[in-house]
C-alpha cells in the first residue's frame, strides 16, 4: 500500500491507497497562514510537520500501515524554507502567495540577463529565488546562516526521510532550474548569492528519493523500508492524480489558487504572457500552466464578508438572467498570469442599488472564469491548445461556476469521480512508480469522467463581451 500526502496552503490531506489504487484511508489537518505585513504570507514549517504527523497517526488508528511500501509527496509550489548548517530552521517559510519581493524580481533579471531563457520563466515574487534576495537585503543576518533551501514538501521529505531531495517539477518554481536541462542554473544560483551546495538533490519525481527513517517506521509498526519518492508541486501532482500526462491533456484546478494546466512533449516558455513552463513529475515531459493567485480564496473572501460559507453562496447563483451586471477582478492577493503584478488589487465594478449578495457572488465566479479565460490566451499565444479541461479542485463543487467556466473557455468542462484526492493521489501513483519500478504511463490513469459540462451558445456570445470589458479593467484600473 502507499500514501500519498498533500502539503496545502489551507491543509495537509494525507490519503492511503492500495495497489490497486483504492482508497483505504485519508485524513486531513488544518493549517493556518500569517500575514505579518499586508501582502507577506508565511507559514511555520514546523505546523505542517506536526500536521503530516498527526494525519499519518490517524491514518494508522483507521488501517494499518504494515504493508506500506511508498510514500509520495506534493505540495504548495514555491515556498522558501531556509535551514541552517544543522538544518535547523532560520525563520517561517515565505509562501507562494506572498508579494514581497516584487522590486528585487527585476535585480535578478538584471544580474542574470538570460534569466528567461534558461529558467523558461519570468521572476514572480511569488517563486522562490526573488524570495532569498529579499533576505539578503532585508534580513542579512538570517542570508548569512543558509545552508540549505528546500520547497515546503522537501522539508516534510527531509523529516521523514533525513535528505535534501527535490523533484523537476516542484523545483521549476524555484528559478534556479535550468528547466530544458533538468539541472540547477549555477548562472541564476550565482544572481541571488547562492550555489549548487545549497540546493537538494534532483530526482524525478517518480524516482526513489531515500527510504523512511526507521524511528518513523517504528511509530506506525512498519517492518519496511518504505520508498519516498521525488514526488511533485502540486499542480503536476494532480497531473498525475487525474491522468494529465500525455501532450494536449488539460486540467483547470479551482483551489486557492486557480490553474489552467496542459501537459507539453516540450520544454515551450512564453514569458510575455507571464506563462508557467514547467518540467512535468514524468521524465521527458513539461507542462504549461496559466496561474491566477486567488480562485476559490475570492470566494472564500467574499464568504468571510458575508457572513456565510461559500457553498451557501454559490447556490444561490442560478445564471437564469445571463452574466451578470457587475464585474469582479480576482487579484486580491496580486497576480501572476497574465499581469505578473503583486501590487494588483481585486474590484468590483457596475455596483447599483439593486446589487444584491447572488449578484456579488456570480459577480466573484465570472471574474474568476475571466482570469482563467486570459491565461488560455496566453497559452495559445505560446501555440498551446486544448479540446477539453478536467476540473478539480473545492471550487469545482458548484456546477454554477463550471457551466459559467465552460462557456467563458468555450470549452468542455469534465467532472471526474473523486477530482477532489487529485495533489495527494497524485503522489501516491508516483510512490507505486518509485517502489516498484512502474512507469507513470502505466499508473497514471484518467479517472472515470462522470460528465461534461458543454459551453451553453447564448452565455458564450455575451461571455466574450464581458471578457472584452473585463480585460479593459485592469489597465485603466492600474492607471489610477
Ligand atoms: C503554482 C502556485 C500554486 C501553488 C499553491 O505556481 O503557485 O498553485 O502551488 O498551491
Amino acid at each position: 500500500m502507499y500514501l500519498g500526502i498533500d502539503i496545502g496552503t489551507s491543509s495537509v490531506k494525507t490519503v492511503l491507497f492500495g495497489r490497486d489504487q483504492r482508497l483505504l484511508a485519508q485524513a486531513s489537518e488544518p493549517l493556518t497562514v500569517q500575514r505579518p505585513r499586508p501582502g507577506w504570507s508565511e507559514q511555520d514549517p514546523e505546523a505542517w510537520w506536526a500536521a503530516v504527523l498527526a494525519t499519518i497517526d490517524a491514518i494508522a488508528r483507521q488501517h494499518s500501515l504494515a504493508a506500506l511500501r511508498g510514500i509520495g509527496l506534493s505540495g504548495q509550489m514555491h515556498g522558501a524554507v531556509c535551514l541552517d548548517h544543522d538544518d535547523r530552521l532560520l525563520r517561517p517559510a515565505i509562501l507562494w502567495n506572498d508579494g514581497r519581493a516584487m522590486a528585487e524580481c527585476a535585480e535578478l533579471e538584471a544580474a542574470c540577463p538570460r534569466s528567461r531563457e534558461i529558467a523558461g520563466n519570468i521572476a514572480m515574487p511569488g517563486f522562490t529565488a526573488p524570495k532569498i534576495l529579499w533576505l539578503r537585503k532585508h534580513e542579512p543576518e538570517i542570508f548569512a546562516d543558509i545552508d540549505t533551501v528546500l520547497l515546503p514538501k522537501d522539508y516534510v521529505r527531509f523529516r521523514l526521510t533525513g535528505h535534501h531531495v527535490s523533484d523537476m517539477s516542484d523545483a521549476s518554481g524555484t528559478l534556479w532550474l535550468d528547466v530544458g536541462a533538468r539541472d540547477w542554473s549555477d548562472d541564476l544560483l550565482e544572481a541571488t548569492g547562492l550555489t549548487r551546495a545549497h540546493m537538494p538533490r534532483l530526482v524525478e519525481g517518480s524516482a526513489p528519493s531515500g527510504d523512511l527513517l526507521p524511528e518513523l517506521a517504528s511509530r506506525w509498526s512498519i517492518p519496511g523500508p518504505v520508498v519516498v519518492a521525488g514526488g511533485a508541486g502540486d499542480n503536476a501532482a494532480a497531473a498525475c492524480g487525474v491522468g494529465v500526462t500525455t501532450p494536449g491533456d488539460a486540467f483547470i484546478s479551482l483551489g486557492t489558487s486557480g490553474v489552467l494546466f496542459v501537459s507539453n512533449a516540450r520544454f515551450s516558455p512564453n514569458t510575455d504572457g507571464a506563462v508557467h513552463a514547467f518540467a512535468h513529475a514524468i521524465p521527458d515531459t513539461w507542462h504549461q500552466m496559466g496561474v491566477i493567485l486567488s480562485a476559490s480564496d475570492s470566494l472564500e473572501w467574499l464568504s468571510r464578508v458575508a457572513g456565510r460559507k461559500p457553498a451557501e453562496l454559490a447556490s444561490a447563483v442560478s445564471l437564469e438572467a445571463g452574466p451578470s451586471r457587475v464585474t469582479f477582478l480576482p487579484h486580491l492577493s496580486g497576480e501572476r498570469t497574465p499581469h505578473n503584478d503583486a501590487a494588483a488589487r481585486g474590484a468590483f465594478i457596475g455596483l447599483a442599488q439593486s446589487t444584491g449578495l447572488a449578484d456579488l457572488t456570480q459577480a466573484v465566479m465570472e471574474g474568476v472564469a475571466y482570469a482563467f479565460a486570459d491565461c488560455q490566451r496566453v497559452l495559445a499565444d505560446a501555440g498551446t491548445d486544448f479540446a477539453s479541461a478536467l476540473a478539480v479542485g473545492g471550487g469545482a463543487r458548484s456546477e454554477a461556476w463550471l457551466r459559467i467556466i465552460a462557456s467563458v473557455l468555450d470549452r468542455p468542462i469534465e467532472i471526474a469521480a473523486d477530482a477532489d484526492v487529485g495533489a495527494a493521489l497524485g503522489a501516491a501513483r508516483l510512490a507505486i512508480c518509485a517502489a516498484e519500478g512502474a512507469t507513470p504511463a502505466e499508473i497514471c490513469a484518467a479517472p472515470e469522467i462522470l460528465r461534461a459540462i458543454e459551453p451553453e451558445a447564448s452565455l458564450v456570445t455575451r461571455y466574450r463581451e464581458g471578457h472584452a470589458h473585463y480585460r479593459a479593467l485592469y489597465p485603466a484600473l492600474k492607471e489610477t
